[in-house]
């Protein structure tokens, strides 16, 4: 997608120095857009650890470049197969992680360790391609879900929860995807942009990329969803995933849960964009097979934000402590049906299946 007018995707190799890794540091938005360069695999580790990349495929890209960034310094096996365990635990609930740290191990433990490096290089951009184009295709395909609403002088109204746009992929976006489509062909549409608490993906990450894109939009509080589709102000729910399981339920940020409750009691349709490397085929049910992401309480009692002086600052918002599960399961009879790569099915295995035949 495009920043004042450059393309730039949400993870590159520097054209500089041909190997070096570079993202933007999530954590500085909306405030700042900054580079990093990442380096080493410890790096690319902390920028997974830390949120400095967040979104299911993007932190599948990162971490297969991370890869790239381990075996630059040992390309025995031995240290392959320690530094893809080590990034493998860097956050456990998106499957993206370890289905690209499988896919790049896939290709590189029978190569000689000589020649790992240039076939790490090839295979992280494969990975990062690919996603891209997904995403592009999960456009296309959900664009027609909005434009089905458009028409008879109406505004379209979407609600979307935490970030799947180009920041959470490498480019375009899960959810944002068909948002950006349906903008570009001229479609009158307005996002509900939830907020998105504890960390405010929403709020800082989606509110940016909307704005930076000239797609009206508008920030509500997490809770004003529900309100918004009883009166009407919601035609349709558009969210990511970070874990879809083959019977079609849905691991998404903390929250999603209850929009999908309340679209259900007003008939409104509750989409999930999921391009098929966040599909998880060894697990069925999603409550009991998933695993939550607990984060620090830290991110619930503290607020970051900039100061009327330009400064940014961190305040505490309560003196007790809090719990963070970070994630929940959205289960497959709330979902109206995913759209992927290939098209758009009801969120069952049925309809997983239609679309990904060899996984039958
Ligand atoms: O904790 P995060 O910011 O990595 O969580 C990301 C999400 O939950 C996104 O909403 C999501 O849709 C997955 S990324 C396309």
């Amino acid at each position: 997608m495009k920043i004042d007018g450059t393309p730039y995707r949400s993870v590159w190799v520097d054209p500089e120095d041909g190997w070096s890794v570079r993202i933007f540091d999530q954590t500085r938005l909306p405030w700042r857009l900054e580079v990093l360069r990442l380096t080493t695999v410890d790096e690319a580790a902390h920028a997974i650890r830390s949120m400095q990349v967040r979104g299911a495929p993007l932190i599948g890209a990162v971490a297969a470049y991370g890869v790239c960034l381990a075996l630059r310094a040992d390309a025995s096996t031995e240290a392959m197969e320690r530094d893809c365990a080590m990034l493998g635990e860097t956050r456990p609930t998106a499957i993206n992680l370890r289905w690209a740290i499988a896919r790049m191990l896939a290709r590189l433990r029978d190569t000689a360790p000589a020649d790992r490096v240039a076939a790490a290089y090839a295979e992280a951009g494969r990975i990062a391609d690919e996603d891209a184009a997904q995403c592009e295709a999960i456009g296309r395909h959900g664009v027609e879900l909005i434009a089905a609403k458009a028409g008879q002088g109406r505004r379209v109204n979407v609600l979307t929860h935490c970030n799947a746009g180009w920041l959470a992929t490498v480019d375009w976006g899960t959810a944002l995807a068909p948002i950006y489509m349906a903008h570009e062909r001229g479609i009158d549409l307005h996002v509900w942009v939830d907020e998105t608490r504890p960390r405010n993906q929403g709020a800082a990450l989606t509110a940016w990329e909307l704005r930076s894109h000239g797609v009206p939009h508008t920030v509500v509080a997490d809770n004003a969803g529900g309100h918004l589709m009883q009166h009407g102000e919601v035609d349709l729910v558009i969210v990511g995933t970070d874990r879809v399981t083959r019977q079609g339920d849905v691991a998404n940020k903390i929250g999603t849960y209850l929009k999908a409750l309340a679209a259900r009691d007003n008939d409104v349709p509750f989409w999930v964009a999921c391009p098929s490397s966040t599909i998880d085929w060894t697990v069925a049910d999603g409550l009991a097979e998933i695993p939550i992401e607990e984060r620090s309480g830290a991110e619930v009692t503290d607020v970051t934000g900039r100061m009327a002086d330009g400064t940014i600052a961190t305040v505490r918002v309560t003196p007790s402590e809090a719990a963070n599960p970070a994630f929940d399961v959205t289960p497959a009879r709330l979902v109206t049906g995913l759209i992927t790569e290939r098209g758009c099915c009801p969120a069952t295995t049925d309809g997983l299946l239609s679309l990904f035949p060899e996984r039958t």
